[in-house]
C-alpha cells in the first residue's frame, strides 16, 4: 500500500473549510476520505458538496420546527458532534447487515439502507415504509396475478411444434425491466474478490445479487424495505434534486404512468420549465408565491408548504399516497385508494387479490372509506388554492369525477368483450394476460384509462386524454376486439382442429 493515501493535505483548502466548518469529521471518516479520495473522487466531491458534510446534527435538531430537516430529537453524542460522513452512515446497525464485513481496518456496510437512514430521519422511514412506493417489490411479486402478468410480459416465448411455449422471466431480464422501477431483492451470496486496478489489486468484499438496484420497493439486505436512493442520489443527497419533476420523471411515464408526459405537456409545466433557474429548491419550508410559482410532482405529492407570513398549508409527508383519496391506476378499474400501502393482503368478492372484481365491484373492506377520501381530497384542494380560486379548482376536479367514471364504463365494456370470447372459447382464462384479445383488454385499463385519467387529474394536457393513448384509441381498440372475436369465432368454426391462437 501506498503511504501518501494517508498523508493529510489531501484535501484542498476550500473542502477543509467546507468539510469541516462548523463540523468536524470523526477520525473514521477522514481514513475513509483520504483513501477514497484516490479511488472516488466523484463520490468524496458530491458528498463534499452535501448538507451531510457540513452540518452538526446537533445542531440540526435545535432549528425551529419548520426548518428541520431532520427528525430525530436525541442521538448518541459520537453522532451529535461530527459531520454525517462516510463512516456515520456506511457503519450503522452492524448486526442487521449480511452486508457488513471487514474493510481496511473497518467494520461496514455496503448498502446504507431506509433503516440506517433512519437514526437521523426516523418519521421519513416509518411514513415511507408503509407507503405502496416501499411495497413496490412485494406489490408486484408476491401478488399471484400481477405476478403472472410479470411473468407473461417479461419471460421467453418459444415456438414447438406451431405451439408458443411460455417460461418464466429470468430474474436478470426482471432487474432491467418492472424491477428497475419496483426494486429488487438485495441479498448476500457470502463474500468475493474483486479485482480494483493496477493501484489497490484485489479488494473483498461482500458478494451482492441483484445490485446496484435502486427501485422504490427494494428489499434490502438488513430486512428494511425501499431505497432513498431512489429520489435522494447519492451523495449529495440534495433536496433540490429530490424536489424537481426529473427525479420522478424515471420511473412515472408513459404508457401506463404517464404523470411526467403529462406535467410536461400542462401549463404548470411549462412555466416551470421556463422559470426554474430563477426558483429556490433548496428552501425548507418551501413558501409558495416566493420560492416557486408553479407546482412540481413534491409540490402537490409530499411537500411541506408554507404561505410568505408562514402559515403551513400542507404538511411534508413521505407516505406519497397520503393526499390522494382515488387510485388512478386502474388494475383493473380506477377505485378508491387502498388503506394498506401493502396491496397483497387486498381479498375481492371472487377471493382474488385485486382491489375490484372483474366487473368493477370494489373490495370494500380494504379500501378507504368516504369519510377518509373527503379528508385528503381536502389537503389536495388546500394546496391547489395556494395559487386558484375554489371555484377554479372545483371546476377542474368535477372533470376528473366525471373521466373516473367514463373511463371505468369503457373498461367495463372491454371486460365484457373479454368475457365473451373466454365463453365461447376462443380463449382461454388460466391466464388471463397472454392471448391475442386479452392483450386488447389489458390496453384499455392499462395504457388508455390511465393516460385519460392522469390527463385529467394533473391539470391540462388535453393529448393525453384524447389522441395519445386517450379516447381514440379507447374507443378504436373496443372496435378491434369485437372484430377479433368475430374474426377468431369464424375461424374456429370453419377449421375446429385449428384454432387461431396456439399456446400451451
Ligand atoms: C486504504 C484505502 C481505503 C480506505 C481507508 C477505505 N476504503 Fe473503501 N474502498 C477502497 C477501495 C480501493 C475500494 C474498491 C473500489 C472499487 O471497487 O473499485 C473500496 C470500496 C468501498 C465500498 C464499496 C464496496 C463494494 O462492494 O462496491 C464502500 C461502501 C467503501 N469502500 C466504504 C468505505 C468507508 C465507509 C470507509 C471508511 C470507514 C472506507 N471505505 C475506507 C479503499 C479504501
Ligand atoms: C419518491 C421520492 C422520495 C423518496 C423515495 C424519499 N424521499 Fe425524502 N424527500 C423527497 C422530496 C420530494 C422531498 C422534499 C420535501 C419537501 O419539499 O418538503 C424530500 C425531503 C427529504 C428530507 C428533507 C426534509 C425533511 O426533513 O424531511 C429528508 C431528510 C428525506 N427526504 C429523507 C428521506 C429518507 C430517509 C428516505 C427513505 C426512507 C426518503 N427521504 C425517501 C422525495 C423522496
Ligand atoms: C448519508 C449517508 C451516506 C454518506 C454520508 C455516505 N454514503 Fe456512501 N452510500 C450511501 C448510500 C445510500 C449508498 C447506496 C447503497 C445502496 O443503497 O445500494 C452508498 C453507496 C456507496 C458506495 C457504493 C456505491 C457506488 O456508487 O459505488 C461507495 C463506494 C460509497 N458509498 C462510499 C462512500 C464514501 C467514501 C463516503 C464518504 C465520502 C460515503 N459513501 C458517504 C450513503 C452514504
Ligand atoms: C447521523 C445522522 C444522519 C444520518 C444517518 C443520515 N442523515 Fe440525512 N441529514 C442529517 C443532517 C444533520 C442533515 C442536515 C440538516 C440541516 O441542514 O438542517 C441531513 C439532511 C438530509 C437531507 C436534506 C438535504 C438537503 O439538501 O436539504 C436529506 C434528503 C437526507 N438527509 C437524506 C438522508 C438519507 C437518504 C440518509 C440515509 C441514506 C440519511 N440522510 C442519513 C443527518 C443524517
Ligand atoms: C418505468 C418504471 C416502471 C416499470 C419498468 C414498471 N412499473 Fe409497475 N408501476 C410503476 C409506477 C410508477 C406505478 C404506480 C402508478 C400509480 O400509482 O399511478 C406502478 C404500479 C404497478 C402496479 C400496481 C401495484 C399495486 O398493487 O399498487 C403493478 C401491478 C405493476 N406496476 C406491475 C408492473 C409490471 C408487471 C411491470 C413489468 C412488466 C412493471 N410494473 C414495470 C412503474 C413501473
Ligand atoms: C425508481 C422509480 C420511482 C421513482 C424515482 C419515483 N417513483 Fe413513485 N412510484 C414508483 C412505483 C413502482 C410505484 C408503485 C408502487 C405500488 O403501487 O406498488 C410508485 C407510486 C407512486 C405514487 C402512488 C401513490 C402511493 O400511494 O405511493 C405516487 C403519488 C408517486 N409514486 C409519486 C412519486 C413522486 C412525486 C416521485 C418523485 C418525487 C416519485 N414517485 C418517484 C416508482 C418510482
Ligand atoms: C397540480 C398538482 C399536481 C402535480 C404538479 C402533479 N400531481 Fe400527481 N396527482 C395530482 C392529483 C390531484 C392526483 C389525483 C388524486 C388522486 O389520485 O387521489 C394525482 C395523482 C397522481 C398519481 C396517481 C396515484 C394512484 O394511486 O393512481 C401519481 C402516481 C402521481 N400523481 C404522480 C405524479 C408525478 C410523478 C408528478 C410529476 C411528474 C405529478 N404527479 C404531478 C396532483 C398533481
Ligand atoms: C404554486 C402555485 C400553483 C399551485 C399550487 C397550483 N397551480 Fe394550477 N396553475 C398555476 C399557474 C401559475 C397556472 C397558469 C395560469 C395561467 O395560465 O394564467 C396554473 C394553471 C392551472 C390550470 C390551467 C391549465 C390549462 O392549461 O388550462 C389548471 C386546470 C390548474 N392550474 C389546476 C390546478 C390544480 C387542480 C391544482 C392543485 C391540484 C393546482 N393547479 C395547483 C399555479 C399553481
Amino acid at each position: 500500500m501506498v503511504s501518501s493515501f494517508f498523508s493529510p493535505g489531501l484535501l484542498t483548502a476550500e473542502e477543509k473549510r467546507k468539510s469541516t466548518g462548523n463540523a468536524k469529521l470523526s477520525p473514521q471518516t477522514q481514513a475513509c476520505i483520504e483513501c477514497h479520495k484516490i479511488y472516488t473522487p466523484g463520490i468524496v466531491k458530491d458528498w463534499l458538496s452535501s448538507r451531510h458534510a457540513v452540518t452538526k446534527p446537533e445542531e440540526a435538531m435545535k432549528k425551529p420546527a419548520l426548518e428541520k430537516r431532520i427528525s430525530v430529537n436525541s442521538l448518541p453524542d459520537e453522532l451529535k458532534e461530527y459531520a454525517v460522513g462516510c463512516y456515520e452512515c456506511h457503519s450503522r446497525n452492524p448486526e442487521k447487515h449480511t452486508d457488513n464485513f471487514q474493510h481496511m481496518g473497518y467494520k461496514i456496510n455496503v448498502v446504507v439502507s431506509p433503516n440506517d437512514c433512519r437514526t437521523c430521519h426516523p418519521t421519513e422511514f416509518e411514513q415511507y415504509t408503509v407507503s405502496k412506493m416501499g411495497n413496490a417489490y412485494r406489490n408486484i411479486m408476491r401478488n399471484p396475478v400481477y405476478h403472472t402478468l410479470v411473468n407473461t410480459t417479461d419471460g421467453i416465448k418459444k415456438v414447438e411444434n406451431g405451439k408458443i411455449v411460455f417460461q418464466n422471466a429470468s430474474y436478470e431480464t426482471l432487474h432491467e425491466t418492472c424491477l428497475g422501477c419496483h426494486g429488487t431483492k438485495v441479498e448476500v451470496k457470502g463474500m468475493k474478490k474483486v479485482y480494483t486496478g493496477p493501484a489497490m489489486g484485489e479488494v473483498t468484499v461482500p458478494d451482492l445479487t441483484n445490485w446496484p438496484s435502486q427501485g422504490v420497493g427494494r428489499e434490502n439486505p438488513d430486512g428494511s424495505i425501499g431505497a432513498c436512493t431512489a429520489c435522494h442520489p447519492r451523495h449529495s443527497f440534495a433536496i433540490e434534486i429530490a424536489r424537481k419533476p426529473y427525479t420522478c420523471a424515471q420511473c412515472h411515464l408513459d404508457p401506463d404512468v404517464p404523470a411526467w408526459n403529462v406535467y410536461k405537456e400542462s401549463k404548470h409545466g411549462g412555466i416551470y420549465d421556463s422559470k426554474e433557474d430563477e426558483w429556490d429548491f433548496s428552501s425548507v419550508p418551501w413558501t409558495v408565491g416566493q420560492d416557486f410559482k408553479s407546482p412540481t410532482c413534491a409540490t402537490c405529492h409530499n411537500s411541506l408548504i408554507v404561505s410568505p407570513n408562514g402559515n403551513v398549508i400542507a404538511e411534508r409527508t413521505h407516505d406519497f399516497g397520503a393526499r390522494l383519496w382515488v387510485r388512478l391506476f386502474g388494475l383493473i378499474y380506477s377505485h378508491p385508494q387502498p388503506k394498506s400501502g401493502d396491496t397483497t393482503i387486498i381479498r375481492n368478492k371472487d377471493g382474488l387479490p385485486m382491489p375490484t372484481t372483474f366487473i368493477n365491484e370494489p373490495a370494500t373492506e380494504f379500501l378507504i372509506d368516504k369519510a377518509e377520501q373527503e379528508k385528503r381530497f381536502d389537503i389536495m384542494k388546500n394546496v391547489c388554492k395556494s395559487c386558484h380560486s375554489t371555484q377554479w379548482v372545483n371546476g377542474h376536479f368535477v372533470k376528473l369525477d366525471n373521466t373516473i367514471k367514463e373511463t371505468n364504463e369503457m373498461t367495463l365494456s372491454a371486460t365484457k368483450l373479454m368475457v365473451e370470447a373466454w365463453e365461447k372459447g376462443i380463449e382461454d382464462k388460466t391466464n388471463p394476460f397472454d392471448e391475442a384479445i386479452e392483450k386488447l383488454w389489458i390496453k384499455q385499463w392499462l395504457f388508455y384509462s390511465n393516460s385519460i385519467r392522469y390527463a385529467s387529474a394533473m391539470t391540462g394536457a388535453p393529448d393525453y386524454a384524447a389522441f395519445k393513448n386517450g379516447w381514440w384509441e379507447l374507443s378504436d381498440n373496443l372496435q378491434r376486439m369485437r372484430d377479433m372475436i368475430d374474426i377468431k369465432e369464424l375461424t374456429k368454426k370453419r377449421f375446429p382442429e385449428k384454432g387461431s391462437d396456439k399456446k400451451q
